[in-house]
């Protein structure tokens, strides 16, 4: 029976916590939260949870060490103050890219993270797009993996896009590409991309497709600096595209990211609010909703 009865609004994910609780019909409980002068992080949770079935809504998207802080003190704080179950939110799973050691000596990141989650007592942890689906084999604790495309399909939906054509801007991404498609009667393509290591510079090819005089859509997990997307875009508007969309559910868009993005020849860049963004427009509230009410 679902019986979630309490959403704890994490400061990285308020309106999405609240969001959520509406869609659930559940309470949003508020947490205070400060930092003091030594930059350490204060957090109160301002309501009785005791009993109540929670979920601590979080996401860990940068500044990503503060919120990664946070949302275990949050967790911690809950499993503290007897909440019956606790359910971890975590729409952007911080480090979720460092899932292996690519250089001898490199820490496993994400690794460590999932550690500190399940130390905290949290019962399951449920999270969106996340980089790749091998993290969740890590995690003893049930930890479940949402798609945003649903969603982002929906708001794509409402365009009047003309033939549009679903671009992942590496293989790695292609099965979004492809479930986007799905929910749009779309086409979907993949470019390819290369990454150096050690300096972090991107290069991409394109591949056989014929985009000329339609909407192409790029979709990708992350957009970090931009540079994957941008490239992406410029090979579609050499190649004669209409208008090009860019969409990701994890929009971090860091130093101009979105400005060269739209330089490369995109129309729009469109975000979920796992990451709050001002382009953090479609809201994953009710996907999540939806699962929790399924398996509660
Ligand atoms: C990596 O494989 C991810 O899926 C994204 O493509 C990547 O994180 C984007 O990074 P950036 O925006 O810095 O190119």
């Amino acid at each position: 029976m679902f019986d979630l009865t309490k959403v704890l609004l994490g400061p990285a994910s308020v309106e999405l916590g609240r969001n959520l609780a509406e869609c659930l019909g559940g309470e949003a409980v508020p947490v205070e939260t400060k930092s003091f002068p030594d930059g350490e992080s204060y957090v109160r949770i301002t309501g009785d949870i005791a009993g109540e079935k929670v979920a601590v809504v979080q996401s860990t998207y940068p500044p990503q060490d503060r919120h990664l802080v946070q949302l275990l003190q949050l967790l911690d704080t809950a499993r503290d103050l007897n909440a019956s179950e606790l359910i971890a939110v975590v729409p952007y799973l911080a480090y979720s890219r460092q899932d292996k050691r690519f250089r001898p000596g490199e820490a496993v990141s994400v690794r460590t993270i999932v550690k500190l989650i399940e130390a905290t007592g949290a019962g399951s942890l449920v999270t969106v797009d996340v980089h790749t689906d091998k993290i969740l084999d890590l995690f003893r604790i049930k930890a479940h993996n949402l798609s945003a495309m649903a969603a982002i399909g929906e708001y794509f939906s409402k365009l009047k896009l003309l033939k549009p054509y679903v671009f992942a801007p590496d293989e790695g991404a292609l099965e979004r590409a492809k479930t986007l498609a799905g929910y749009l009667g779309a086409d979907y393509s993949f470019f390819q991309k290369q990454r150096d290591r050690e300096t972090g510079m991107i290069r991409t090819k394109g591949r056989d497709f014929e985009i000329k005089d339609r909407d192409a859509i790029v979709v990708d997990d992350i957009i970090s600096t931009g540079s994957t997307i941008a490239n992406a875009a410029s090979i579609l508007r050499e190649e004669g595209a209409r208008d090009i969309y860019v969409a990701c559910t994890h929009p971090l868009l860091l130093g101009g990211a979105k400005e060269k993005i739209i330089a490369a020849g995109a129309k729009e860049v469109i975000g979920t609010d796992c990451v709050a963004s001002d382009v953090s427009r479609i809201s994953v509230a009710s996907v999540i909703a939806e699962f929790l009410r399924k398996t509660l």
